[in-house]
């Protein structure tokens, strides 16, 4: 049984404030090097993502995509370990129930203990990487908590829905999902960051929205990070959705992002029509591979180009 501590003093900066408590999660055989590689060897590797990326935090399109076809779960684990590697592995709690048990359990004690908060569905990622590798300044439409299990991350988490750290139009295009998450970055907004050092052990929320970026320590990290919508969140995501039609088809500008209300409805019905009758075509943003998995390159990564050249007999 999970245990998932939230003090009563501070529960009530769930989703509100940046939100740092401690869990049991780490303690359990599911995340040793032995369970992750079974779960890697059997994954369906549609949803495992492999990415690596640079070393400047202001240089947030650095991020690569490399294929993992054929790579074992050791030579994963292995590129991971030497290399300088992120591994996404989406959609975990579908692959293996032991997963879904579990955010079912974490979530069902968040809930127990933060009045109001029904999530209507969660799911997790669980997240492997590189000693001093980075996550780019980025934010998410989805709100998540992160349970940190091995190693130690930093964190950086900037204030939500400011528009000196993210741009309105920035966030909307995330939510439609015709860019990716990762945003422009300032050193100079570090003054309005809140830094946490992550330690197994702890877990962490922050406001819906607010960009963050991440930086591990001298180690391995193991995280699982789990994604949660409420009917406030769905809603709010309908309107972001509708409001960057509005503003790209239209040209209406700063339209309200408030999810209730006559014009919320206005606005997310009259979008669900042009969307149903072709008006709203979204392209959405993809990463293309730019490298393949090799636990023995430098970095755990090798140039597809190069990749090719090694294969040709
Ligand atoms: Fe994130």
């Amino acid at each position: 049984m999970p245990i998932v501590e939230l003090s009563d003093s501070i529960r009530g900066d769930f989703g509100v404030r940046p939100l740092l408590s401690s869990h049991n999660l780490h303690q359990r055989d599911l995340f040793t090097d032995d369970a992750l590689i079974e779960l890697l060897d059997g994954y369906p590797r549609e949803h495992l993502y492999a990415l690596t990326m640079g070393n400047d935090d202001i240089q947030t399109d650095q991020n690569r995509l490399a294929l993992h076809d054929g790579v074992s779960g050791a030579s994963l684990l292995k590129a991971v370990k030497n290399g300088r590697l992120w591994l996404n592995i989406t959609q975990v709690h579908r692959a293996d129930r032991r997963y879904r048990d579990l955010i079912d359990e974490l979530f069902a004690q968040l809930r127990a203990r933060i009045p109001g908060f029904s999530p209507v569905s969660t799911e997790g990622t669980l997240l492997i990487s590189s000693p001093n590798v980075l996550v780019y300044y980025h934010a998410d439409a989805t709100p998540s908590v992160l349970w940190h299990l091995r190693g130690q991350k930093r964190i950086w988490i900037y204030p939500a829905l400011d528009e000196r750290y993210i741009k309105r139009n920035h966030l909307e295009d995330i939510y439609a999902g015709v860019r990716h998450e990762y945003l422009p970055f300032d050193p100079l907004y570090d003054q309005a960051a809140v830094v946490y050092d992550l330690q197994p052990g702890q877990w962490l929320s922050w406001p819906r929205n607010a960009p963050h970026r991440i930086t591990n320590l001298s180690s391995v990290n193991v995280s699982l990070s789990t994604e949660y919508i409420t009917r406030d969140s769905r809603a709010h995501a309908r309107v972001y959705v509708a409001n960057r039609y509005f503003r790209t088809r239209l040209g209406f500008r700063n339209l309200s992002s408030r999810a209730i209300g006559p014009s919320a409805i206005l606005k997310t019905t009259l979008h669900r029509v042009a969307r149903k009758v072709g008006l709203d075509p979204l392209y959405l943003k993809r990463h293309v591979p730019a490298f393949r998995v090799d636990p023995d390159a430098p970095n755990g990564v090798i140039a597809i180009d190069d990749a090719a050249i090694g294969t040709i007999p």
